[in-house]
Order: structure tokens, then C-alpha cells, then sequence
């Protein structure tokens, strides 16, 4: 899984000021390694980021090459299992982005007729499957070939060596051809190239495309020549993009939340202002209204129906690698994506899932022009702007704003203007006190977060905040809950956070009961008292932002504390592009 990016010229390109540079822009789809290969044969890959391998590699020109960011899953973060894969020739060099299912009995079959192997992962059969293909048929009949064998999820660059060409073919992962002024490029999104070209062409399920420099040709998966529209975008290039004076994009992003906050709600009071209220509408007309969403994304669904619920919605949430198997769609469903990159492969097989079903689908993306998006029926804009840190914060904010905003056009009583304000004065509160607790707290090996009703959202996007980026164990958790069994793991000191929203006793008492068991109870309220003050004295949802905003220069400190690769944290990636 990953991103790729290739392009090709009737001219010349160069490879890390072209290509790579290209490439870094889908660096949020992965980054356990790097590696391109060009027309002329020339290879490199790399673990590792990026940047580091921009500084190790030699620059060099070519008029056809593709390239391929890694979020490792079939074979381990090496050199070997890098992309490009290429054949026992070293003449058919490729890059994937999805998971190829039945490799295995691929593997087996080519071993048999004599093809040699050097990788441990699943890709690495593309190329070894075309070598074989070709020694009898067309490229074009291979590809037909190719769609019909394998199982599995696909985005593919192919080049042979000395042939000025791309071979593109897609499958559920996504890809997309950008029509520059002097060369094409086929790469996992438009942001790969949003800053040359705003014209498109994007590629639909099991068709394939040949790519030549002056010239492109789409054809459906039985090789049939497809006529295909192109797709303008506008895309605003942001400020935001540069670190500026911070050392680090999360603590960047946080500190932008008044003003990102402001931004969306002056949208949806204007430019966005109809289409919340035709969702508004489709809320109050639907039977259902089902969210789905992963990650960050899906805690701020959990808020969203704990609006919705408040004003009689029937408002159910479930993440989405597990919504075929546990929630049921029919046509009188409102299904309600949330996802930051719009990429997210589970949200998006989760929509299709529902789309199938006959369910409307709305979404609420950051992303412009992303999958999510075009997939929906309605799709509103979070503009948060861009955010760089793998860890979502400004997004975060921003998705709970748009649910409370839409909450509040269907009778939910909150103040939208004062967020931003409210925002800026937290931060600024306790920001001092919070470097200290984190001091405090870096060598603990687990935190646990409790809240209820509006504050157990935040205690569980507060744990993955503190997973993710400070590598602490955490866990979030309901206060009514606690005492039917996590109460075991409480030792004198286990820090425990209490999210206690307004005069919510049942939330004071469960803090009080890890007390007396030693805990080190660290409080969020809205109390002289509190360790962290939140300035809410009503329950209209905005204690669940700012706790989490808490939560989340927290985490910031405490990962720099323990000197953390803070924006890009082992493991992860932005967005994931695999099931
Ligand atoms: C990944 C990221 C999470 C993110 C989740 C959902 O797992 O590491 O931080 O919340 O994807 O991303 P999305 O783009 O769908 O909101």
C-alpha cells in the first residue's frame, strides 16, 4: 500500500526535483521506504523517509519513471521489499499500491516455470507475472490477462526498460492521470501534482491505461478503448503547507485550531451554508442515520451522534472495517462518512458497501476532490486546512465543529461564534501547566482517560493521541465502566485522567473511586480545582473540544519530552490505504 507517482515527458524530467518531489506529496500514504526506477534501467530504493534518501541519491535526468512511497504489509521495512519490484530480466520494473490476495499460488505457479524471487512481499509477482505473459502475447492482452488472474486491490505502474512508456491499471486503490503542459504524470491522488496541472483523469475500477509522452489511451478491463472526461479541480495552495517557526507541524496544527475552527464555520455559515442544510434535511427525512469513520475521525463521529441523539436523531456510529459486519443499510438510511484524507480504505469500502445497499451517502472530508468525495452524494468540506502531522488534531476539531454546527441547524442548543475564542483561551491557560504534567508523566508506561456521555469521545481520541505519538499504552474509557474490571489494573500512581463536563457527579465519583485505590487522578473540568481549566459552564459540546485539545498538547509534550519522531511516528501513515 503507499503512494506512486510516475510520470512521463517528451522532454526531460529530473528525478528528485520532478519525481521525488512529486512523491513526497503522498508521503502521508506510507513512509517505511523509497524507490523509483527509470527508463534507462536505473534504479534506487531506500528504507526510510523521503527526505533522508533525496540526500543519499545522486540526481539524474529521464523522460519516463516511476516511483513509490511504502507503508509495508507483505514483508518486512527493508531495502529488498522496497518498490520497484522488477522481473527476472531487470527489464519490466513496477510499483503497487494495494494488497495482491492470491500471491502465493502466483508465486508457486511462476517458481514452477522458473522465475526467480527475491522479495518476501506480494507485489514483487507483477512484474515476474508480466515477464511471463509477454514471452506469448500483447502488453495489452497481458493486462487483460492480468485483471483476470489476480485477486486483491490494485494501483500499478509499469515500465520496460528503453520503451518511453506507462502501463497504469486499477483496481479498488486509486490513481489518477494529471495532464500537465509538458508531460503527463499517473499518480495515487491529485495532490501529487496539484501544483503543476489542475486537469485530471481519474481511473475507474479494472480499467487500464497506456501512457506515452504526447499521447494517452484508457481501456476498459476487456481492452476495450474508453473515451474518458477530464477533470478540472481548483485547489487553493495554502500557507499553511510550511512548518513556519514551529519545530514541529503537530504543535503547529494545534495552535492553529482557533483560526481553522473560525474558517470552517464562517463556510458553513456561507459558501457551505446550503449544502449542510440540504444534509440537515436528509437527516430529518432519513428513518436511520449511520455514521462510519476510523481512527481520530471515528471518535468524532461517536460526538456526532451523541448531538444527534440529544435532538431525536436516530444517530448510530460503527468503525468501518467492521460496518459490513455489524450494521445493517437499506435505501432509507442516511450514511454518514467522516475521514480526514477522503482515502481511507476501509471508509471507502465501508461506502461502497452502503452505496450497494442503497443508502444516500454524505461525507465529510478535508481533502477535496478525494475518493470519498466523489463517491458521495453530498460532501462537505472541513477546511482545516492542510495537515501535515500523521496525528489528527486540527482535523479532529474541525469534523466535531461541522456535527455540532449540523446538530445545531436540527435544534441543538450551542453557541458556534465562541469556539474559536474558547479554543485560543485554553490553549493559552494551561499550555505552561500542561509542559509540566508531561514532564511528570513521560516514563509512565500506561495512562487511562475516563469520561461519559460528552466527554467519552474525547477520553478515547485522547488514548490514541497518547499511543500514536508518545508511544504510552492508554486507554479510554467509559467512568461507569471502569469498576467492571480495567479497576484491576490501578496501582498507587497510575496516572488516570478524569473528563469531568460540567456538574456531572457519576463522573466525580468514578475519579474519586481510582483515588482511593492510589491512582494519580490528573482532572480536566470545569473547576477552581481542576489541574486543567476548561472554561464551560454549559453543556453545549464544546467541553469535548477542548478537552481534547488538552489532550493533545499533552501528547505533544510529552513525545518531545521523550524525543519522539513526533510528526511522523513509527508505523503509521495518514492515511491507510489497505484493508
Ligand atoms: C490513520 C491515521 C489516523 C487517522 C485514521 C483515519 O490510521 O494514523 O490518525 O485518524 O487513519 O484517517 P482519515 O483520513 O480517514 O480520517
Amino acid at each position: 500500500m503507499c503512494g506512486i507517482v510516475g510520470i512521463i515527458t517528451d522532454s526531460e524530467i529530473s528525478i528528485k526535483n520532478d519525481l521525488l518531489k512529486s512523491l513526497k506529496r503522498l508521503e502521508y500514504r506510507g513512509y517505511d521506504s523509497v524507490g523509483y526506477a527509470d527508463v534507462q534501467g536505473n534504479m534506487e530504493k531506500d528504507v526510510g523517509e523521503i527526505s533522508k534518501f533525496l540526500d543519499t541519491i545522486k540526481d539524474s535526468k529521464t523522460s519516463c519513471a516511476i516511483s513509490h512511497t511504502r507503508w509495508a504489509t507483505h514483508g518486512g521495512v527493508t531495502k529488498i521489499n522496497s518498490h520497484p519490484h522488477w522481473d527476472c530480466k531487470k527489464n519490466i520494473f513496477t510499483v503497487h499500491n494495494g494488497i495482491i490476495e492470491n500471491y502465493q499460488e502466483l508465486k508457486k505457479e511462476l517458481s514452477g516455470k522458473g522465475h526467480v524471487f527475491i522479495t518476501e512481499t506480494d507485489s514483487e509477482v507483477i512484474s515476474h507475472f508480466f515477464e511471463e505473459e509477454l514471452k506469448s502475447k500483447s502488453m495489452v492482452e497481458a493486462i487483460k490477462n492480468f485483471i483476470k488472474r489476480i485477486e486483491g486491490t490494485y494501483a500499478i505502474l509499469l515500465i520496460e526498460k528503453d520503451k518511453n512508456r506507462i502501463y497504469a491499471i486499477k483496481k479498488d486503490s486509486p490513481l489518477v492521470l494529471g495532464l500537465a503542459k509538458d508531460r503527463f504524470y499517473l499518480a495515487s491522488d491529485i495532490y501529487a501534482f496539484s501544483d503543476t496541472t489542475n486537469k485530471a483523469i481519474f481511473f475507474e475500477d479494472g480499467e487500464f491505461a497506456i501512457i506515452d509522452p504526447n499521447k494517452y489511451t484508457f481501456y476498459d478491463s476487456k481492452g476495450k478503448e474508453l473515451k474518458k472526461g477530464i477533470y478540472e479541480f481548483t485547489w487553493a495552495i495554502s500557507q499553511e503547507e510550511s512548518v513556519q517557526d514551529y519545530p514541529h507541524y503537530m504543535i503547529k496544527e494545534i495552535h492553529e485550531q482557533p483560526i481553522s475552527t473560525q474558517r470552517l464555520i464562517n463556510s458553513l455559515d456561507g459558501e457551505q451554508h446550503d449544502k449542510i442544510t440540504k444534509i440537515a434535511n436528509l437527516v430529518k427525512n432519513s428513518k436511520r442515520v449511520v455514521f462510519t469513520a476510523a481512527g481520530s475521525s471515528y471518535y468524532a463521529s461517536l460526538l456526532g451522534i451523541y448531538f444527534l441523539n440529544r435532538v431525536g436523531v436516530n444517530a448510530h456510529t460503527l468503525i468501518a472495517s467492521e460496518f459490513h459486519n455489524f450494521m445493517l443499510v437499506d435505501k432509507d438510511t442516511l450514511f454518514i462518512a467522516i475521514s480526514q484524507s477522503g482515502e481511507t480504505m476501509d471508509v471507502v469500502a465501508a461506502t461502497k458497501w452502503a452505496r450497494e445497499r442503497g443508502a444516500k451517502i454524505v461525507s465529510l472530508v478535508n481533502v477535496p476532490h478525494s475518493t470519498l468525495q466523489r463517491m458521495s452524494d453530498i460532501s462537505l468540506e472541513i477546511h482545516a486546512g492542510p495537515e501535515i502531522c500523521v496525528a489528527a488534531t486540527k482535523t479532529f476539531t474541525n469534523q466535531v465543529v461541522a456535527l455540532l454546527y449540523l446538530s445545531f441547524l436540527l435544534g441543538f442548543s450551542v453557541n458556534m461564534q465562541t469556539i474559536p475564542k474558547k479554543i485560543d483561551y485554553v490553549i493559552r491557560e494551561n499550555e505552561d501547566s500542561i509542559k509540566k504534567m508531561a514532564n511528570e508523566l513521560y516514563e509512565k508506561k500506561d495512562i487511562y482517560i475516563i469520561g461519559r456521555g460528552l466527554s467519552y469521545p474525547p477520553s478515547r481520541e485522547m488514548a490514541l493521541k497518547l499511543k500514536e505519538i508518545s508511544y504510552i499504552h492508554a486507554e479510554g474509557m467509559m467512568g461507569g465502566e471502569l469498576k467492571h474490571g480495567t479497576i484491576a489494573l490501578i496501582e498507587p500512581g497510575t496516572p488516570v485522567i478524569a473528563l469531568i463536563p460540567g456538574k456531572d457527579f457519576d463522573m466525580y465519583s468514578n475519579a474519586k473511586e481510582v483515588e482511593a485505590r492510589g491512582a494519580r487522578v490528573i482532572t480536566i473540568a470545569n473547576m477552581m480545582d481542576s489541574d486543567f481549566k476548561i472554561d464551560v459552564t454549559i453543556n453545549d459540546g464544546k467541553f469535548a473540544i477542548l478537552s481534547v485539545i488538552i489532550g493533545q498538547l499533552l501528547t505533544y509534550y510529552i513525545a518531545r519530552k521523550k524525543g519522539l519522531p513526533i510528526d511522523k511516528p513509527r508505523n503509521l501513515a495518514k492515511s491507510v490505504t489497505v484493508k
